[in-house]
């Protein structure tokens, strides 16, 4: 990969959103994604139910930002200057080159192709400028847009791991989507 872009923190733009730079002054997002059974009806985690648990989160985002081992993003609208949601590449490996991509938005943004957007500029910085040779998603079987988001932009199923996380009072399977990227070595 190219390791040069830790230099530089990127912010991406797509047509209607900025994705920039998770900072200290987003817990409003991550509180308000993350307190939200719906939004996390396909995510192995807890709705929220303090400030401190996105405080938490928040810390742990920002400090993996630091030590270069993820670029987490907020995204926010253009138009209004609203955060919508956030995500992010992450758990990088520089000697397998690789990420993890994650992604979320507050519910009531779900459904006009702000993801879709998103989702473009991401890939398009991590294909193309990070040089990631394999990017992968992690997937609750059931979250269709989810699982369409990957595969209009080239991820296939690689596997199926049954049982693999316990949240909520419950197993649950988890799928692994991934994109090979031809032009990285
Ligand atoms: C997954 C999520 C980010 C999608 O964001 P979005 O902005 O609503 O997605 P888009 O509007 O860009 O739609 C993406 C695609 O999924 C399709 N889609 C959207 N909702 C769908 C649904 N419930 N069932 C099937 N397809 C769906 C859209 O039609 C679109 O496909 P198309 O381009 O072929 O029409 C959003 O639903 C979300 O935040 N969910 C909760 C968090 C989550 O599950 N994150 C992923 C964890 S792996």
């Amino acid at each position: 990969m190219n390791e040069k872009i830790f230099e530089m923190f990127p912010i991406l733009e797509s047509e209607r959103v900025v994705i920039k730079q998770m900072q200290k002054t987003d817990i409003d997002v991550i509180y308000d994604f993350n307190s939200c059974k719906e939004s996390l009806k396909y995510i192995a985690r807890n709705p929220y139910k303090t400030i401190k648990e996105a405080e938490e989160k928040l810390s742990f985002h920002l400090s993996r930002n630091e030590d270069k081992t993820a670029f987490w993003w907020t995204f926010t609208l253009k138009s209004t200057d609203e955060k919508i949601g956030y995500g992010g590449l992450f758990d990088i490996s520089t000697t397998n080159n690789k990420a993890e991509i994650g992604y979320g938005l507050i519910k009531k943004h779900w459904g006009k192709g702000y993801m879709s957007e998103i989702m473009n500029e991401i890939l398009r910085f991590g294909v193309s400028i990070a040089e990631f040779h394999k990017i992968y998603g992690i997937i609750i079987p059931g979250n269709e847009a989810s699982i369409r988001l990957l595969e209009k932009n080239g991820f296939v199923k690689e596997a199926h791991l049954r049982d693999h996380s316990y949240a909520k009072g419950q197993y649950f399977d988890e799928a692994i989507y991934s994109l090979i990227n031809q032009y990285s070595s």
